[in-house]
């Protein structure tokens, strides 16, 4: 067994609840309920961004009842890992076609923008319908560039959060509730 003490990111008491698994809960299944009312009769594709959106994703798509269509993009961002730089590698890319779908990207994290402005941008030539944007989490005061959320779930503080799938140095993604870290990663 490791020694957990070794490894001070290992022990969840340096973590501490910003966001609460009802809280979560309760904002999700009201995104999903006025997702499933917007796109009513639409052809919709959700596409999620791995592999920080896959839990949101999972919750997300229980709450929507209108027919839809899954698909998965990773992408690998050029930087230190707390700090984007704007480069955006698209490391596995979508199945299909999304021409004509109305494509709507569901995220983690608005950090400062710069991957989902990447990924919209790449989407948008490819012709789809219309290319929307659901983000559980937007950090506005790291904000580099202006990105539409058109479904928000929450608005943070500028601090390094965990949980819910959202990593810090790959650990942490299976709480169930969104937390901060005691110290802000090195960037
Ligand atoms: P952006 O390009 O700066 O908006 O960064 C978006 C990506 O950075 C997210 O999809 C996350 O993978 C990562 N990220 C940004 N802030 C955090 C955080 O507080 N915790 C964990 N990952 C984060």
């Amino acid at each position: 067994m490791p020694n957990a003490k070794r490894d001070p990111f290992a022990s969840i008491d340096r973590l501490r609840p910003l966001i609460t698994e009802e809280e979560i809960r309760n904002r999700t299944r009201e995104l999903g309920a006025k997702i499933s009312a917007d796109y009513k009769g639409s052809d919709l594709l959700l596409v999620s961004v791995l592999k920080g959106g896959f839990v949101f994703l999972a919750d997300l798509v229980r709450t929507i009842d209108i027919p839809l269509e899954l698909d998965f993009m990773r992408v690998r961002s050029y930087g230190a890992r707390s700090e984007s730089s704007g480069v955006v590698e698209i490391t596995a890319d979508l199945t299909g076609p999304v021409e004509g779908k109305h494509v709507l990207f569901v995220e983690d994290i608005v950090d400062t923008g710069l991957t989902m402005t990447y990924l919209m941008r790449n989407i948008k030539t490819r012709h789809p319908a219309d290319v929307r944007l659901c983000a559980l989490l937007y950090k506005p005061e790291r904000k580099l560039v202006d990105v539409p959320i058109d479904y928000l779930g929450f608005t943070i503080p500028n601090q390094f959060v965990v949980g819910y799938g959202l990593d810090y140095a790959e650990k942490h993604r299976n709480l169930p509730y969104i937390a901060t870290m005691d110290d802000e990663p090195p960037g």
